[in-house]
């Protein structure tokens, strides 16, 4: 694949590229808790953009987008919001670097990977985050990666205009080789865990299903999150988000909220509470005790935060009945996308199989399943020019 790249990138720009990779994510445990500065779970996976690029000596980005098979070029004096919707991940990462106080000059560019679009692994974190990673080597800015992170969160909400937490910049970032990373929101620190799942394998198991519902609903959660610490806020001045609630504390003022915002607001609580037990049962090895922390992550998904669909409940509940699995539930924003399933090695063909068949016959659509494996986070690539 990235033999291809930067060979498309040899025929259209007649230059030799820096090339780079940039992974999309998977998160074990912890959905929509990283705007309530809470805990996540994430990893960067093998499914990855990479970039060939270099300097244009103008002041033009020409860019292609290598699997849609799409060129355009934009003025670097004058970056706005396009229509094209690829490019504004793009542009948005220019404009961030813009606002810094970085001169972004011309550059050719060719990306594209194998990242599967809309399938919630974060194809959108790996475009901005690379681009970010390759501007930043090419024009030597010396940004720290954490603020590399922030400006490709920032191009999602005010290019892509999705108001999305950090978690997935930051795994597309920071991910390692055969770890889960536990990211703190609020304080922004991190810590590895080795994720030794020698007898498992992590599956995907991809709806192929994108509800219209998905960013509107997304927004909303976030305000009715909002609502419930304003509420709170009257009773426990000091607290800033529902990282700061306990479950006592809903409890006791159950009687104030409104019922749905209630259970939003249980949710995220739990959540949280889950990510540090599930962390706890990783430092132990007992991955069946995270396995079912996993599970009780769906149940709250679906009934209490409700970011769930039909198609997604379908896999988590066949995932739960089969003897093959750890642990599964849908995973990212939610309203389609993957269940993430933690399954037995030497039942995974049994496994694939009778997902497939299952949901073949419930929704008639052939079921794709991806083996996830966990790398490192954005990073140069080297190419050896000589051997074309
Ligand atoms: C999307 C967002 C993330 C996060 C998840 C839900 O992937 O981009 O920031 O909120 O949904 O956990």
């Amino acid at each position: 694949m990235v033999e291809d790249i930067v060979a498309r990138f040899k025929d259209l720009y007649q230059a030799e590229p820096v090339v780079v990779r940039s992974p999309g994510r998977v998160n074990l445990i912890g959905e929509h808790t990283d705007y309530n500065e809470g805990f996540v779970l994430p990893a960067a996976i093998n499914k990855e953009i990479y970039f060939a690029i270099a300097p244009n000596g103008t002041h033009t980005l020409r860019a292609h987008a290598y699997d849609l098979e799409e060129s355009a070029e934009f003025d670097l004096n004058n970056v706005q919001r396009t229509n094209i919707g690829w490019a504004n991940y793009l542009l948005g990462v220019v404009a961030q670097l813009q606002k810094a106080g970085h001169e972004v000059k011309g550059f050719n560019l060719v990306f594209g990977g194998n990242v599967p679009i809309g399938a919630g692994l974060s194809s959108s974190a790996a475009v901005e985050c690379g681009l970010a990673y390759a501007l930043n080597y090419l024009y030597a800015y010396g940004i720290e990666r954490f603020d590399l992170v922030k400006m490709a969160q920032k191009a999602e909400h005010e290019y892509a205009l999705v108001m999305c937490g950090i978690m997935d910049q930051f795994a597309s970032m920071f991910g390692k080789h055969n770890h889960v990373v536990k990211l703190d929101c609020r304080s922004l620190e991190y810590q590895y865990y080795p994720f030794n799942i020698n007898d498992y394998r992590i599956v995907l198991c991809d709806t192929q299903v994108k509800h219209s519902l998905a960013s509107s609903e997304y927004n909303t959660r976030r305000q009715e999150c909002e609502t419930g610490v304003a509420l709170l806020q009257k009773h426990y001045p000091h607290i800033h988000s529902l990282r700061d609630v306990t479950p006592e504390m809903l409890a006791q003022h159950q009687a104030e909220f409104d019922p749905v915002v209630y259970r939003r607001c249980t949710y995220v609580v739990q959540e949280n509470l889950r990510v540090e037990e599930a962390c706890q049962d990783l430092e132990r090895g007992d991955l069946v005790a995270f396995g079912q922390k996993m599970f009780a992550s769906h149940q709250g998904l679906q009934h209490d935060y409700e970011v769930s669909c039909p198609e997604l409940d379908f896999l988590a509940d066949q995932a739960r009945h089969s003897d093959a699995v750890l642990g599964a539930r849908m995973m990212g924003g939610g309203f389609g996308g993957c269940t993430i399933n933690l399954v037995k090695l030497d039942q995974l063909d049994q496994f694939t199989r009778q997902m497939s068949e299952a949901y073949q016959a419930q929704y008639g659509i052939t079921l794709k399943t991806y083996v996830a494996e966990i790398v490192d986070g954005s990073s140069l690539v080297p190419v050896d020019f000589s051997k074309k």
